[in-house]
């Protein structure tokens, strides 16, 4: 009985993840669709040029002030969806473990997985996966993958730190 319930809970638990997960994948190509879009309004009208022309239309100081915070906010937009765009990852991981660790391993529900190695992580998923470590969640989730998955996911999440830092220079 009490293994049906936890069961359950489980179910419902990755069910959640994966909507959560379908959610950010949306957003992501979101940002991806904006960087486009901002790169091209680039090309055609450079963003102070177009704040001038409009406060020669008109000059009053609350245009200005409303001209220069549509550009602030323009810039963390594009520079959100830089970092959004540049952090690629596996559909591996994107699938089944972002949802609850993060895109980027930064965690949601489970812990955050950045600044662990390769092998420490490689050790944690094959005792969740044997069972000497007791967590329902990730059993069920790593019972049908491979060790060469586990293997691959591993080195994919020990190398978040380092792309991190790269994709936010
Ligand atoms: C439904 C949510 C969920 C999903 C999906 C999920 N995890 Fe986890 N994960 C957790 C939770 C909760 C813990 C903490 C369990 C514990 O410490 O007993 C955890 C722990 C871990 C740990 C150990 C971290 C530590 O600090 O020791 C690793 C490594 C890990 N997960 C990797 C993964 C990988 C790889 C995937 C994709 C295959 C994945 N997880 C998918 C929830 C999830």
């Amino acid at each position: 009985m009490i293994r049906h319930i936890i069961a359950f809970i489980a179910g419902a638990l990755t069910l959640v993840a994966i909507l959560y997960m379908a959610k950010l994948d949306i957003e992501a190509q979101k940002f991806k669709h904006i960087k486009e879009i901002i790169e091209k309004s680039k090309l055609e009208v450079p963003v102070s040029k177009k704040a001038q022309s409009s406060q020669a239309v008109s000059k009053s100081a609350v245009s200005q002030k409303k001209e220069s915070e549509e550009e602030k906010k323009l810039k963390v937009l594009k520079e959100k969806a830089g970092r959004m765009s540049a952090f690629e990852v596996s559909p591996l991981y994107r699938r089944n473990c972002a949802s609850c660790h993060g895109i980027n391993g930064m965690g949601v529900i489970g812990p955050k997985l950045i600044g662990k190695s390769e092998d420490e992580i490689y050790k944690a998923l094959m005792d969740f996966k044997s069972g000497k470590r007791k967590n329902y969640v990730m059993f069920g989730l790593l019972n049908n993958m491979s060790e060469e998955d586990l293997k691959s996911l591993a080195k994919e999440i020990s190398s978040f730190e380092q792309k991190l830092k790269e994709s936010s220079k």
